[in-house]
């Protein structure tokens, strides 16, 4: 028998944002919720606009239970803040909602979700969406684009465009694809340069608002 690994059998049968994150806690839809300290839903109001997906938390996250809230998110923070998008009219989650990471010592390093857990975790992000119906939705980083639209999708051949999700979708946001700001942390000499092009697709986006 093959079992395939799904949040499906979790997911309440409402789409209102706080059931969602107090079913989700309980979430064992793959393995990933075992070694995590807690899980780290999205966070933002139901009547959002434009609705961010990230990856996954980070080790601050899984700390403190909320999504971009360590150094990645100071980063889209900022990034938000010069582009003009009101952090108040934002709903911010990621593609899957427990911390994957190996130990080295006393650190957990961050591994990339497989595609496995991205799969997984679908559900969860396509309830967000429905309980949300955004305006504009931002994808940031392959992760989030290919859990969206499908393993195949480079992100690189998109920024730029305003896309819309596959059909059969249950919203039709349009929908903006951008690096990660971890991404932008690990860059090196090319910082700058990323950091600007991750502001300019969130004017974009922001722009498609109007
Ligand atoms: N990176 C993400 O993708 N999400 C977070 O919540 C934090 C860092
Ligand atoms: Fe469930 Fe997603 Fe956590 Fe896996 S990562 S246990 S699917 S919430």
């Amino acid at each position: 028998m093959v079992v395939t690994s799904t949040a499906e059998p979790y997911l309440p049968d409402t789409d209102r944002l706080p059931a969602l994150a107090e079913a989700a806690a309980g979430c064992r839809g793959c393995e990933l919720y075992a070694d995590a300290t807690q899980v780290v839903f999205g966070r933002g109001p139901a009547a959002a606009p434009m609705m961010l997906v990230g990856e996954q938390p980070g080790d601050v996250e899984d700390q403190r239970g909320e999504p971009f809230v360590g150094p990645a998110g100071k980063l889209l923070d900022r990034a938000l803040a010069e582009a003009g998008v009101d952090p108040a009219r934002s709903y911010l989650t990621n593609a899957v909602k427990h911390f994957a990471f190996t130990r080295r010592g006393s650190r957990r390093i961050h591994q990339t979700p497989k595609r496995s857990h991205v799969v997984a975790c679908r559900p969860w992000l396509a309830a967000e969406l429905r309980a949300v119906r955004p305006a504009v939705l931002v994808a940031l980083g392959a992760t989030a684009s290919q859990s969206l639209f499908g393993p195949s999708f480079r992100l690189g051949q998109h920024r730029g465009e305003v896309l819309h999700l596959p059909e059969p979708a249950e919203v039709d946001p349009l929908v903006v694809v951008t690096v990660h700001p971890s991404a932008i942390l690990r860059a090196g000499d090319a910082r700058e340069e990323m950091y600007a092009g991750l502001v300019a697709d969130l004017r974009h986006a922001a722009q498609l608002l109007d």
